[in-house]
């Protein structure tokens, strides 16, 4: 990711996190309709699960520029995913869900390179999480 990508990925996640109750749900119905599969896989607080969920990406999101420091963090959260039963094909869906939120959140603010920024943020992310779920739990 470039300066500039990390910049942007950063300042239209605060507009996110401003408003985390809305987000979550925004977030959670579109991933569903997206991806019904997904829907079995939760069985907690879905509020307290977006919570969780935003807290993490807070903690990514400010560590993009020392990305090595955050790896084993996303390489235990991708380790606990295999347990909850997420697998590969459930990342895809699970990245549109996040940019549509922005993009709605952010309406005609929400730009091309700030979409490119998130995608980028995203492959990052869901590379390391996917790697740990093909390793067998130590
Ligand atoms: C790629 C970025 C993702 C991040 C940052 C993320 C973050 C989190 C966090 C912080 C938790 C709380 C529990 C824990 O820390 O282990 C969690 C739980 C969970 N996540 Fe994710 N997650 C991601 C991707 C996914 C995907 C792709 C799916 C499947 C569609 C998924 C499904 C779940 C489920 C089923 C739980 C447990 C729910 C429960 O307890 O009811 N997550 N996630």
């Amino acid at each position: 990711m470039t300066p500039e990508q990390i910049k942007l990925v950063r300042t239209s996640f605060e507009k996110l996190a401003a408003i985390p109750d809305q987000a979550g749900e925004i977030f959670y119905q579109r991933l569903f309709e997206l991806h019904p599969r997904a829907r079995q896989l939760f069985w907690g607080n879905m509020q307290h699960q977006g919570k969780a969920l935003f807290l993490m990406l807070e903690l990514i999101v400010k560590s993009l520029d020392i990305q090595d420091k955050i790896v084993p963090i996303i390489f235990d959260l991708g380790k606990r995913h295999a347990m909850y039963g997420v697998r590969d094909r459930d990342y895809q869906p699970f990245e549109q869900a996040l940019i549509d939120t922005l993009s709605s959140i952010s309406g005609d603010d929400f730009t091309q390179d700030e979409r490119e920024a998130w995608s980028a943020a995203f492959v990052f992310l869901a590379d390391i999480m996917r790697e740990a779920c093909a390793k067998p739990a130590k």
